[in-house]
């Protein structure tokens, strides 16, 4: 299919409306943002993993010069809690402290430095409490309770037919364990905020916000005041891939405590080290998969159980694993299912919304299992998934029936061709085999023809041991909030006299390009350039509630809304033209006949169904799929991996803006190489094993080969011309296709991530204790 004719600017590479802002240093982060008088916030932290709090004594913090205010739990106004699911996160603690990043107490200064003394110089007496450290250990008889009603947090299920039914009619049964790690979300930007004492008594806030009217709910709640009093504005995001939500309530509380109390502005950026300690990660995960099939490997019947570390709060946990439970099966047809996803409390740092919202790790375990299947039955990878994927019609996991143009498949043909997976892979196995290995050298998949000379010599010494292996993933993925909640978005276009357009919208820009994305709808639909268009960033008393800015949802939603309000404006601006104009001419023309030339378009999402007790439902008012495909050489003397092709391939519905796309792609098989490689958040017992980057390994940009990006263009029904999602899909699948390659260059199936050097070179799943001070080691590799 190929309609690009159709349009001026939709599915060509538009420059990003806010990149010369962002290399220019025009850009208005947070952090740069100042106020005349304004005084400095720090946080006193629990510093203990589990406690009691006896006594908290600021007297000595108070009486340091240039404080001028030092507020505990006893000083907030309203609410004592946040949390948008379960509001019992303390905004300042009173008679417990459950995770390190607990706040105890907070304090306003002139200066940084003098906040941050007095913040050292709160006494905190302490009663230690039992430290819950193991997720599984949390929710087993005798444990320790962090919470009132217990350490269990949620527990989702799923139950389709008769799973023992189904697995006795297997011919093949398989039983894993799959393990994967907490990492951190990595933004460039640590958290930061500005308020101000507003009028009314109310505050403004600006910050590094993800979800302003979440963040505006916990706020208002705590300092007991009225929504339409506490006004939350965005400024320029340096990244959030989920991070910058519920942490910012706690953030963006305190700020707002110390200003109301003081009367002055109050200005706080987390160091990183700060930032590391109290911002939630994404959840590790321990996932037992029990799954049947026929001699073929046709699929009969999966068995899944899940336990995730909630860490310390709830945070968003139950919608995170909710997404998990829903899509654990992968995008396969499975007759008989029976998932049970359970969220523990721990004391541990709590865990939340990242970059694939509970999909990163179940796609690894499911996706390695589909290669284990394979090899159990004597298929090939590519040839196990495209006899069990879904396909227009199918039934999922939950009982929908998904009635739009399903194309898993295709996404996985469309890798497999552009990789040429099976060539590859016989190609392979072939140089592996006897001294093959020392042959592999490093020109990468077959750049140089074979013999040909490599930078390193024909027969290069620095190439024994290495062997190379190729591996494929796919995945579906349901689009938006599904059942989660009610879905919604608006979007106003203003439309000035000269022709130039004001857009804005309650979603917002976090750095994955929403700003291009909606001036490109709306500049498409009116019919003018690119640049004649300006997104404003969100403000909360100026915009309704839009919902989150969530679930790679703000192409789709704020795509459709939108349209919409270009549609009505355009319908109006019509009945003044009496003969051809311009749209400058026109936008005149109209606003001298007292036409206006404001329009707010809403669109709702069809709405979805969920059982939570018999566990089915339409999960999602639609899907979308995708398939990777990576190739790896590995050391077999060092055990180290190197990702030497890459080939992504997403069904995005519509492609908006090709650039922008891309780059979603980059970035998101970039974080995903890291997820399987390298990163790791580790705690001991709720304490963490390392406070910056200096001890995180991310991957740098020579760690990332380049990737070849497919894009497959099904517009769908209910998308902005037929767009649907990226952001999420683009990273959740590079660990599986990576893991399922070191497994085909080594034969070694680690079932852990991140596949450490430890963990490739002795090819077995390490306990956490045997990788831990293994940072180093990598990093000197
Ligand atoms: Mo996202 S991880 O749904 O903010």
């Amino acid at each position: 299919m190929n309609d690009f004719g159709k349009f001026k600017l939709i599915g060509k590479s538009a420059v990003n409306v806010d990149a010369v802002d962002k290399v220019t240093g025009r850009a208005v982060y947070a952090a740069d943002c100042n106020e005349r008088g304004q005084l400095y916030g720090s946080t006193r932290y629990a510093d203990v993993a589990h406690a009691e709090i006896v006594s908290i004594d600021v007297s000595a913090a108070a009486s340091l010069p240039g404080v001028r205010a030092v507020l505990t739990h006893s000083d907030v106004p309203g609410r004592k809690s946040f949390g948008f699911v379960v509001p019992h996160q303390m905004v300042l603690c009173s008679d417990r402290v459950r995770f390190v990043g607990d706040a105890v107490a907070i304090v306003a200064a002139e200066t940084q430095e003098a906040a941050d003394e007095a913040a050292g110089l709160v006494r905190v007496q302490l009663n230690p409490l039992p430290v819950v450290s193991d997720p599984e250990e949390a929710l087993s008889l005798g444990a320790s309770s962090i919470h009132p009603d217990g350490n269990l947090c949620i527990h989702h299920k799923v139950r389709k037919g008769d799973v023992d039914l189904g697995l006795s009619q297997s011919d093949v049964v398989l039983e894993r364990e799959y393990r994967t790690q907490k990492v951190e979300h990595s933004y460039i930007e640590p958290e930061a905020v500005l308020c101000r004492p507003g009028e009314n008594g109310g505050v403004t806030i600006v910050g590094s916000v993800q979800n302003l009217y979440s963040i505006r709910r916990a706020v208002a709640g705590v300092l007991a005041l009225p929504l339409n009093r506490v006004r939350i504005t965005q400024a320029t995001l340096g990244g959030s891939f989920g991070g910058k939500d519920e942490v910012m309530s706690a953030i963006c509380c305190r700020a707002a405590l110390l200003s109301l109390a003081t009367g002055r502005p109050v200005k706080m950026v987390n160091t990183r080290e700060n930032s590391m300690r109290e911002s939630y990660k994404r959840h590790p995960y321990v996932m037992r998969y029990k799954v049947g099939a026929s001699k073929e490997g046709l699929l009969k019947a999966m068995s899944i159980d899940i336990v995730a570390d909630a860490g310390a709060y709830a945070g968003m946990s139950p919608f995170v694993t909710w997404r998990s439970v829903v899509q654990a099966t992968g995008p396969y047809v499975v007759p008989h299912v029976r998932t049970d996803v359970r969220a523990a409390y721990t004391n541990n740092c709590y865990t939340g919304a990242m970059r694939g919202f509970g999909s990163p790790q179940i796609c690894f375990a499911v996706e390695s299992l589909m290669d284990e299947l394979a090899e159990a039955v004597g298929k090939d990878p590519l040839e196990i998934r495209l006899m069990n994927a879904l396909k227009r019609g199918s039934v999922t996991a939950t009982g929908q029936k998904l009635e739009h143009n399903v194309s898993v498949a295709q996404a996985l043909r469309e890798v497999a061709e552009k990789g040429r997976f099976l060539e590859t892979r016989k190609r392979f196995e072939k140089e592996n085999a006897g001294d093959g290995a020392g042959r592999a050298g490093r020109a990468s998949h077959g750049a140089a023809p074979p013999g040909a000379a490599t930078p390193h010599g024909a027969a290069p010494p620095d190439g024994a041991g290495r062997r190379k292996g190729i591996g494929i993933s796919c995945s579906y993925r349901g689009v938006s909030l599904g059942a989660e909640g009610v879905d919604a978005a608006g979007v106003t276009v203003s439309v000035q006299t000269d022709g130039s357009v004001v857009v804005s919208t309650g979603l917002v820009d976090m750095g994955q390009g929403a700003s291009t994305t909606v001036s490109l709808v709306v500049a498409e639909e009116l019919g003018v350039p690119l640049d004649k268009v300006r997104f404003l960033p969100a403000d909360t008393s100026r915009l309704p509630d839009s919902g989150p800015t969530v679930a790679s949802r703000t192409t789709l939603m704020a795509g459709n809304a939108a349209r919409k309000a270009c549609q009505e404006l355009l319908a109006r601006m019509r009945t003044a033209a009496t003969k051809p104009l311009s749209f400058a001419e026109l936008a005149e023309l109209c606003f001298r006949q007292g036409i206006s030339l404001y329009a707010h378009g809403w669109y709702k999402a069809p709405s979805t169904s969920w059982d939570d007790e018999e566990g089915h439902g339409d999960a999602y008012f639609t899907y979308v799929y995708g398939a990777n495909l990576a190739e790896v050489e590995v050391d077999m003397l060092t055990g180290r991996v190197r990702v030497t092709r890459f080939v992504s391939s997403h069904d995005v519905g519509r492609v908006i803006n090709l650039n922008g796309a891309r780059g979603q792609v980059y970035g998101g098989v970039a974080m995903g190489l890291g997820y399987a490689l390298l990163e790791e958040y580790s705690e001991e017992n709720g304490i963490p094993a390392l406070g910056n980057f200096d001890e995180y390994l991310l991957p740098t940009a020579s760690d990332v080969p380049s990737v070849e990006v497919a894009f497959i263009e099904n517009p769908d029904e209910l998308g902005p011309h037929g767009a649907k999602t990226l952001g999420e899909p683009a990273c959740e699948i590079a660990a599986p296709a990576i893991a399922n390659a070191v497994a085909n260059a080594t034969g070694r199936r680690i079932r852990d991530l991140p596949l450490t050097l430890e963990r490739v070179l002795l090819g077995k799943s390490l306990s956490r204790k045997g990788v831990r001070g293994s940072a180093k080691a990598r990093r000197d590799s």
